[in-house]
């Protein structure tokens, strides 16, 4: 169930007693979420303990819920496959959708958000992955969203092309400001660029911390740390510098 597109909360997310099964399993059970316009939440969890199916219900790719949902109409998506149609240009998946057609002027501003204006004619199976990645983004982008969703948009590239990557979305988020939701397995990503960052576990969002820390920040900043060690633990990780030093380098815990 969907309220209002103008409900005047100040929210670009409310969620209230949201459940979805698959057979008799709840892989969402009577899950709260507020986002604040504006604000900047990772979200964490394993693998498999629902991350993306939340993802993919504010999305409303998935309908089949129980429980009231409330999100900005003017969204971005982008998941951790790029999923560019292989017969369109760059600029053409860009502007894919849209309802205005095909805007080659659209795409242009998109791509230079990202910078990527001069891959704009080239053929998706040309770019590197951080290239494809960062049309994604772009996609997102042209709406103008006033709330992007991500679905660990860097999870696939290597480790300097992620930064970069990362980066990119810090500097998007201080320009326009939207509402952000970024579902990440980098406990560091989510420290770095969030304001708030929550843990999912057994259906709910069991935990969360207010990264209260001003921009940009480091991952050796002390602050930073005491924070990943929280967020370790409840994600069941043990950190190397917690552990005596008989035992493996990361354990997952039982
Ligand atoms: N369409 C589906 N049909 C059946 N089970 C599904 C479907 N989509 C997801 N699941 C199951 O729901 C659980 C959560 O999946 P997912 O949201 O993808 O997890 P995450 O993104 O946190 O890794 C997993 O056990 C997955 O197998
Ligand atoms: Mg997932």
């Amino acid at each position: 169930m969907s309220l209002p597109a103008s409900t005047p909360t100040g929210l670009s997310v409310s969620v209230r007693g949201l459940v979805r099964r698959f057979g008799k399993r709840n892989v969402i059970d009577r899950l709260d979420l507020d986002i604040r316009r504006g604000e900047f939440v990772a979200l964490l969890g394993a693998s498999g303990c629902g991350k993306s199916t939340l993802l993919r219900i504010l999305a409303d790719l998935d309908h089949d819920i129980e429980g009231d949902v409330f999100v900005s109409p003017r969204r971005g998506v982008a998941f951790q496959s790029p999923r560019l149609f292989p017969w369109k240009r760059v600029w053409s998946n860009v502007v894919a959708g849209l309802p205005r057609g095909a805007d080659r002027a659209s795409a242009n501003a998109a791509l230079e958000e990202v910078g990527l204006t001069h891959r704009g004619d080239a053929w998706p199976k040309d770019l590197s992955g951080g290239e494809a990645q960062r049309a994604s983004l772009a996609r997102a982008l042209v709406r103008n969203p006033d709330l992007l969703l991500l679905d660990e948009p860097f999870g696939a590239l290597d480790a300097l092309t992620r930064l970069k990557a990362q980066a990119l979305v810090a500097d998007l988020w201080q320009k326009h400001r939207q509402a952000v939701l970024l579902v990440t397995h980098d406990v560091d990503e989510a420290l770095l660029l969030a304001d708030r960052v929550l843990v999912m576990r057994d259906g709910v969002l069991a935990h969360e911390v207010v990264v209260d820390l001003p921009r940009p920040r480091s991952a050796g900043d002390a602050n930073v740390n005491r924070l990943r060690v929280q967020l370790l633990d409840w994600l069941g990780v043990i950190e190397p510098a917690v552990k005596s030093t008989s035992e493996q380098s990361m354990t997952v815990r039982k």
